[in-house]
């Protein structure tokens, strides 16, 4: 007995057989140790104890039956049910030895696809994202860059925007993807709305990577071969099917102890 909740999504795209996704968003681990006070990963944080102390308690509490940790390991266990499990970011709060420890732990022997959120690479900065890059990477099995699997006929892309942007790489990947025919489910951590703009927190690009994402965003929008988007970050379940182009899923967050199940057919 679980004491996890569903959002469940039916897609049918006629397929032979039905197919199962299980997504996983935001978690929000909020630990620290004693290694986060000699060496913290985080700088702008003063106090890494009492800051993780003072970030679980803004995701646990309120009548939830367990915390974070306890539902991401309950989930974990439940995606051995399901044809393929995405985590959709935001699994950590911060950058921490503590925190990457116990991804480690749970994510150990599991199979999965996983997309960074906007909190693993905290604060929003190019520079943050470098210096975290190797250390997230290292965390978890694929490229969290872009990632691609095809389920039952079904192709499941998880792509990083946890940055409110693409890259150039990213778009040549997706062509890729595109040119295999398959039905396309994106997962990513931000939203796609119609007017996307790619600079949220604080982050500036250049003309021409604003050019880049503007392109990209349309080709997202426009190729009949992705069939939906799935996302996360505003931590309440949103299902904008109708808004835009493209149905755009957001699930809410499992640290209220909700995961998403997807059921295509
Ligand atoms: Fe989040
Ligand atoms: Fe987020």
């Amino acid at each position: 007995m679980n004491h996890l909740k569903t959002d469940t999504v039916n897609l049918h795209l006629g397929l032979e057989k039905p197919v199962r996704i299980l997504q996983l968003t935001d978690v929000h681990i909020s630990l620290a140790d004693e290694r986060d006070v000699k060496k913290p990963l985080l700088t702008t944080v003063k106090e890494p104890l009492e800051f993780a102390a003072k970030r679980r308690s803004v995701f646990f509490g309120q009548g939830r039956e367990r915390d974070p940790i306890g539902y991401f390991q309950e989930a974990m266990e439940y995606s051995k049910e399901f044809d393929c499990t995405v985590i959709t970011g935001d699994l950590i709060d911060f950058n921490s030895w503590a925190n990457y420890d116990c991804v480690k732990e749970i994510l150990a022997g599991k199979d999965y696809l996983f997309t960074p959120g906007s909190h693993e690479f905290c604060p929003n900065y190019f520079e943050a994202k470098a210096r975290h890059m190797d250390a997230v990477q290292s965390i978890f099995r694929g490229n969290i860059l872009f990632e691609s699997r095809v389920v039952g006929g079904v192709n499941v892309v998880a792509m990083d925007n946890s940055y409110y942007m693409w890259t150039e790489e990213q778009m040549e990947l997706m062509k890729t993807e595109i040119a295999r025919g398959l039905p396309i489910l994106l997962f990513c951590h931000v939203p796609i709305r119609g007017e996307y703009h790619p600079q949220g927190g604080g982050l500036q690009l250049s003309e021409d990577l604003l050019k880049l994402n503007i392109e990209f965003n349309q080709l997202l929008q426009d190729e009949s071969l992705i069939k939906a988007v799935f996302c996360g970050h505003m931590h309440t379940a949103q299902h904008y099917l109708g808004s835009s182009p493209k149905p755009c899923y957001i699930m809410p967050s499992l640290f209220t102890g909700v995961v998403g199940e997807i059921v295509i057919d």
